[in-house]
């Protein structure tokens, strides 16, 4: 069988189990098989696949039909610029993080001053390491519950090579961590529990619960979490959440409760997405 022949049989079976991006996850896994670049297996498709690299093929193709996330599958995915180490341990990073990240970085007016950031629950420190790439002088503390969580963030930002600017530490929320910082941001946990169980099963049965669930409503973090902003963040400093397509306002009120000025930003989709949260004079950056 050519590798075009087994290519096709593998987009059939994971259309049947109900795979969504059938096509783009049989090529990737086929990559992954063969060990060739995309380039390369263009070229290689009409060749035939030696046996070895069509079982260990067959091996992925089925996993992926049993809907274990890609991203488990290949250990690895792109977050902004960066190839970032994943594992059952940690929420696979999202485009839509990117937002969170893309608007950070556009409150920030000079990127090579010595920024002081926190990234409260930072999973496979994707937000952190995306921000620290971009800020050559900044510094960044990142913390989580889970101790296999912080263990994969460290070792991306070696991989990273922003480790010398990474610091982790374990607690609960932002328990413990002293300030200034001159930027608060979270991606928490924001699905509501018993919706949890509605989702795909590459979410509902492979990611963390610790990572997915936001109690009964999905809001559980942001109160705590807002308060724990207005404590840590320096003068003219700005507190950014990710929230669900659903919760601008209600993240919003509590910030405002707070005393913050606020801005909802939107988005590839056009849906509410991140809140920013400033508690100074000045409007949200
Ligand atoms: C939605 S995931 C976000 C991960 C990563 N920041 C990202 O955007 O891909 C939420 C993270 O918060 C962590 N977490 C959940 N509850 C926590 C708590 N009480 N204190 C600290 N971290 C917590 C989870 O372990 C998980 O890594």
């Amino acid at each position: 069988m050519t590798r075009a022949e087994a290519l096709r049989a593998a987009v059939r079976r994971l259309k049947a189990a109900g795979v969504g991006e059938a096509s783009e996850d049989a090529r990737r896994l086929l990559g992954h098989a063969a060990g060739l670049s995309p380039a390369a297996l263009i070229a290689a498709m009409p060749a035939p696949q030696p046996s070895e690299e069509a079982a260990a093929f067959q091996a992925l193709i089925e996993r992926r039909a049993a809907r274990e996330p890609l991203s488990h599958i290949l250990g690895r995915v792109a977050f902004w610029t960066l190839d970032l180490a994943v594992t059952p341990d940690v929420l696979t990073p999202r485009a839509d993080t990117e937002t969170l990240v893309e608007t950070a970085l556009a409150g920030i007016a000079d990127r090579t001053a010595p920024l002081r950031i926190l990234d409260i629950g930072t999973g496979s420190g994707a937000i952190a390491l995306a921000l620290l790439s971009e800020l050559p002088a900044a510094r960044a503390v990142a913390t989580d519950l889970s101790d296999a969580a912080l263990r994969i963030a460290r070792g991306n930002a070696e991989a990273c090579g922003l480790a010398q600017r990474f610091q982790t530490a374990k607690t609960r929320w932002a328990d413990g961590v002293d300030g200034p910082f001159d930027r608060v941001i979270s991606n928490p946990p924001y699905i509501a529990s018993a919706v949890i169980e509605t989702l795909e099963p590459e979410v509902k049965d492979y990611e963390p619960r610790l990572a997915l669930d936001g109690g009964s409503d999905g809001l559980a973090p942001y109160a705590h979490l807002m308060a724990e902003a207005q404590r840590l963040l320096a003068p003219g400093g700005a507190a950014l959440f990710e929230i669900g397509y659903d919760q601008g306002e209600a993240v919003t009120q509590l910030a405002q409760a707070l005393g913050a000025a606020t801005r909802l930003v939107h988005d590839l989709a056009g849906r509410d997405r991140v809140v920013v949260a400033e508690f100074g004079e000045a409007g949200p950056a």
